[in-house]
């Protein structure tokens, strides 16, 4: 089976607390796990870019549940193509709150979240992306689990 990466921008409704972020990622972190999806969560002022990682049509009604989520709008497919690998393997979710993580790169992200390049090729996206997992733990599982 191959695997699929499809990576989307969209901007918030209202602008989320670390707490609304981290309850929406409890029940993403808990759907992923069980449908074998991993992935990355970038949010940055109101503005969302997500990775999704998995099998095809498992990552198609997601996209398709997602889109129609009323917590965000503006909801755009940027890339959906095979990949060789998964960036966040050992991640159900992985999140970067560029709000609160001061010591990332946002100027590289920015112009993806605000929607300057939305109309770019998806491909150019993947390599940064990819570059973020040396910016997070190892994994989001054991935190979960304690909880
Ligand atoms: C920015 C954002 C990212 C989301 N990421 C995921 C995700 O990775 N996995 C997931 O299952 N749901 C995710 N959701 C939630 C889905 O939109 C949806 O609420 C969830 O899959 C439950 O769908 P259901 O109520 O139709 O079962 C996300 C929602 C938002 C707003």
């Amino acid at each position: 089976v191959k695997l699929f990466q499809l990576v989307y921008v969209s901007d918030a409704k209202e602008l989320m607390t670390e707490a609304a972020i981290e309850s929406l990622l409890t029940s993403c972190r808990r759907h992923n796990a069980e449908n074998n999806i991993s992935g990355l969560l970038i949010y940055s002022s109101g503005h969302f870019i997500q990775l999704l990682e998995g099998d095809e049509t498992i990552l198609g009604s997601l996209f398709a549940r997602i889109s129609v989520d009323k917590r965000h709008h503006h909801v755009q497919l940027l890339h959906f193509g095979v990949s060789p690998e998964r960036f966040f393997g050992t991640w159900r979710m992985g999140l970067l709150n560029l709000d609160t993580v001061a010591r990332l790169d946002r100027s590289r992200l920015e112009p993806f979240a605000t929607g300057i390049t939305r109309l770019q090729s998806g491909v150019a996206i993947l390599g940064l992306l990819r570059e973020f997992r040396t910016q997070l733990p190892a994994t989001d599982g054991p935190k979960d689990k304690a909880a």
